[in-house]
């Protein structure tokens, strides 16, 4: 396994790959890496040559009050993992490699980025739009692989690669769980004992909602009350939103009629977590 932690020595490996022909395959993310991630890069190298990954803990998607500087960093943790998983190319770059102190460059995906999570993380979406935008201009992946556990930012990236003609072919892959539902994440680091204990009220609210609508249920606003029921009883959840959308566009829905994103934030102590599930319609 390579580490590469220059923009031009990326791009320099990235185009002689390109030039023997061999397909790259491409997993961006910010470290304190665990079986989701893992995930992605088993199904990178699954269906590519070479396997990226980058770690990049990215200041442009943390707001000023959010948890950038206690953001768990292991470089060296991260890299034995990568080198486990079979990862050929480690791509850890230092902030200026990524961000010119005078960039002056956005990518805003104008409408998904301010549903959901964006209301309450005004900018986030921008800043992960922007470094991803960037991370495919260095990497210059043929394929990028995403978690569905970020559902509204792998949207946001599917959009961005549709509207700017990027030729990177997005992958959404399954999200990951403990035995007991709760999704990986590398944020559940900060939960403490009963945190951890009360925080799969998030699956099992939304696994519930499921189950209603494959009894029955079609009405949008009475699923995310039994979600938002669910989740009041746990007194160690504050929950942020829990809404009911299209699976595309991101907007409100009454009816579950196409496929719609039900999707949940909620904090337990510092931890900010968030899960989804799609809810398709019952075919009559
Ligand atoms: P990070 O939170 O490190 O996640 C990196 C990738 O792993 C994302 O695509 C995310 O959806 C995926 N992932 C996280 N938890 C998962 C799980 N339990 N199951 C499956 N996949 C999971 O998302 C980011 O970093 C950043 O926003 C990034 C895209 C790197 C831009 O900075």
């Amino acid at each position: 396994m390579r580490i590469v932690s220059t923009a031009r020595g990326m791009q320099e490996l990235a185009a002689a790959a390109r030039a023997a022909g061999r397909r790259i395959g491409f997993v961006p993310t910010m470290g304190a890496l665990h079986e989701g991630h893992l995930s992605l890069v088993a199904r990178a190298r699954a269906e590519c040559d070479e396997v990226v990954v980058s770690i990049f803990v990215n200041p442009l998607q943390f707001g000023p009050n959010e948890d950038f500087t206690a953001y768990p960093r292991d470089g060296e943790r991260d890299a034995a993992l990568c080198h486990g998983a079979g990862v050929t190319t480690l791509f850890a770059p230092a902030e200026g490699e990524i961000h010119l102190t005078d960039h002056r460059t956005w990518i805003t995906v104008a409408g998904l980025e301010d549903a959901l999570c964006g209301r309450s993380r005004p900018g986030h979406f921008r800043g992960v739009a922007t470094v991803v935008a960037k991370l495919f201009a260095i990497v210059r992946p043929h394929a990028a692989y995403f978690g569905e556990k970020d559902a509204q930012q792998l949207r946001i990236i599917r959009r961005m690669v549709r509207d700017l003609h990027l030729d990177v072919a997005v992958t959404g892959c399954p999200t990951v769980r403990a035995p007991d539902g709760l999704a990986m994440s590398s944020r559940n680091a900060y939960l403490s004992a009963d945190e951890r204990r009360a925080a799969p009220v998030l699956q099992r609210a939304l696994a519930a909602a499921a189950m209603s609508v494959r009894a029955g249920e079609t009405d949008a606003a009475r699923l995310v009350s039994e979600v938002r029921a669910a989740i009041a009883a746990e007194p160690l959840a504050r929950l942020d939103y829990a809404e009911a959308v299209d699976d595309e566009t991101l907007e409100p829905v009454g009816e579950i009629r196409r496929p719609v994103l039900l999707a949940v934030a909620a904090s337990f102590g510092k931890a900010r977590l968030i899960d989804n599930v799609v809810l398709q319609p019952l075919r009559r």
